[in-house]
């Protein structure tokens, strides 16, 4: 096991009927004007945006709002939001909604913090100093990104040609509080909760391989995460109100990717660094779609060169169901895989390349965003260049 730092603040505050306490949470964090930042309109029509109001308003806090923040959020906004946080003098930023609004968020935080443009960050791999923190709250609308406790800011820069999305990375960015109410996300699309139950488990997978073997306890948090996301999803998808399934994903979004499922491990996220390219060239796809694809075309590549069976064969026993096959572990390994793809196509995911709508000939440029030119490689069990990229494009097929 690595030397670890495990420290994630963020305030969790679970179950029904918590919207009344947002107002006085965010008083007693020194909030007096809070910018209320929301996506494309989903918390207005449910009423939620109402009950925001409502609890900010009781608490006597004056509030502004900025609605209109699209699915892999963009910088062209991000600096609106900055502007209008600085002309308003708002020292609370409050994110309602999912993965894009709360990173919409982080970065517009991070500009006021900072005086700095985020993509100054996002671009260098940089990151703010420690006490260079604008206080961010979440009320969350969907179970995917983990954005909510993650120490993660993903954001796309619109202004340039192509489009890049990258994060930054830094403990400043990590919400103050979130607030969790599953009864919130009962009217996310099947699509969409097909995408978090993706991601999710991205999460948790992306950080299971490319780690020491030494990592028991830690694996086998990671497991148990899996198999409750599993058959929780599942019921979520066939009955969107079942407020236990609704509130595992929930709990487990957060749980993923706040580095519980990581300690002691090294954190490469080479699907991630794959899927990014793709929903910055091809903005209709979402993220949790890009990982569906990939990961399972990842994984059997890996495979195919003998790396880590082991440890592919253990996550297809322990979680896919799948007999170990101890004279051929390999077998047992691919066969992981294969169910892994039946459930994700269960759920409504696409498993291929032209599912996402992607051609052949759309390849070339994802591929060339990705290497810088075939300058760079993506850090995996080996590096993976353009050679690389298009074999796992083939197995993607
Ligand atoms: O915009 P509205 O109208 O709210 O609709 C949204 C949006 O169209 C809808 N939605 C959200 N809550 C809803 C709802 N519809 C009905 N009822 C509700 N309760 O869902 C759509 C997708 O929302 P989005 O926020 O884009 O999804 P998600 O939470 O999956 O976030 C994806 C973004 O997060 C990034 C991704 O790259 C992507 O940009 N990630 C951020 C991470 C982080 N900061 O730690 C880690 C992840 O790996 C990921 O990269
Ligand atoms: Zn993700």
């Amino acid at each position: 096991m690595n030397n670890f730092i495990y420290c994630t603040p963020t305030k969790v505050i679970f179950g029904r009927e918590i919207e009344p306490q947002i107002g006085p949470t965010l008083k007693k964090y020194g909030a007096t004007r809070v910018l209320i930042h929301y996506g494309g309109g989903s918390v207005k029509k449910t009423g939620l945006f109402d009950k925001v109001t409502a609890s900010l308003d009781s608490a006597g806090l004056s509030w502004v709002e900025l609605g209109g923040v699209e699915p892999n959020p963009k910088l062209s906004f991000i600096h609106q939001g900055i502007e209008l946080c600085r002309k308003e003098k708002v020292d609370f930023i409050l994110a309602v909604g999912g993965g894009s609004v709360i990173d919409s968020s982080k970065a517009i935080g991070v500009g006021l913090a900072t005086g700095n443009d985020p993509w100054q960050y996002a671009s260098t791999g940089t990151h703010p100093e420690d006490d260079q923190v604008f206080p961010v709250g979440v009320v969350l609308t969907l179970a995917a990104a983990g954005s909510e406790m993650s120490n993660s800011d993903v954001i796309t820069n619109d202004l340039v040609t192509p489009w890049v999305k990258q994060g930054i990375t830094s403990e400043t960015v990590r919400p103050i509080v979130a607030f969790m109410n599953p009864e919130n996300t009962f009217t996310v699309s099947k699509f969409q909760t097909g995408c978090g139950i993706v991601d999710i488990m991205m999460h948790t997978m992306e950080r299971y391989f490319l780690g020491t073997p030494d990592c028991d306890l830690t694996e086998r948090l990671a497991e148990g995460l899996l198999i409750a996301v599993r058959d929780a999803g599942r019921r979520a998808i066939a009955d969107p109100n079942d407020y236990e399934a609704r509130a595992t994903l929930m709990w487990a979004s957060s749980l993923s990717h706040n580095d519980l499922t990581g300690c002691g491990k090294p954190r490469y996220f080479p699907v991630h660094k794959l899927e990014h390219p793709v929903s910055a060239l091809h903005d209709r796809v979402s993220h949790g779609a890009g990982l569906s694809v990939l990961f399972p075309a990842w994984a059997k590549f890996i495979l195919e060169r003998d790396i880590d069976v082991m440890k592919f064969a253990q996550l297809a026993n322990r979680v896919w169901g799948v007999e170990m096959n101890y004279d051929h572990p390999e077998r047992t390994a691919a066969q992981g895989i294969e169910t892994m793809k039946a459930y994700f196509h269960e759920i409504g995911m696409p498993v291929t390349l032209a599912e996402l709508g992607l051609k052949p000939e759309d390849y070339e440029a994802i591929i060339n965003l990705t290497t810088k030119n075939g300058t760079a490689t993506v850090k995996s069990y080996l590096p993976l260049g353009k050679e690389e990229i298009r074999a796992i494009y083939k197995l993607a097929e």
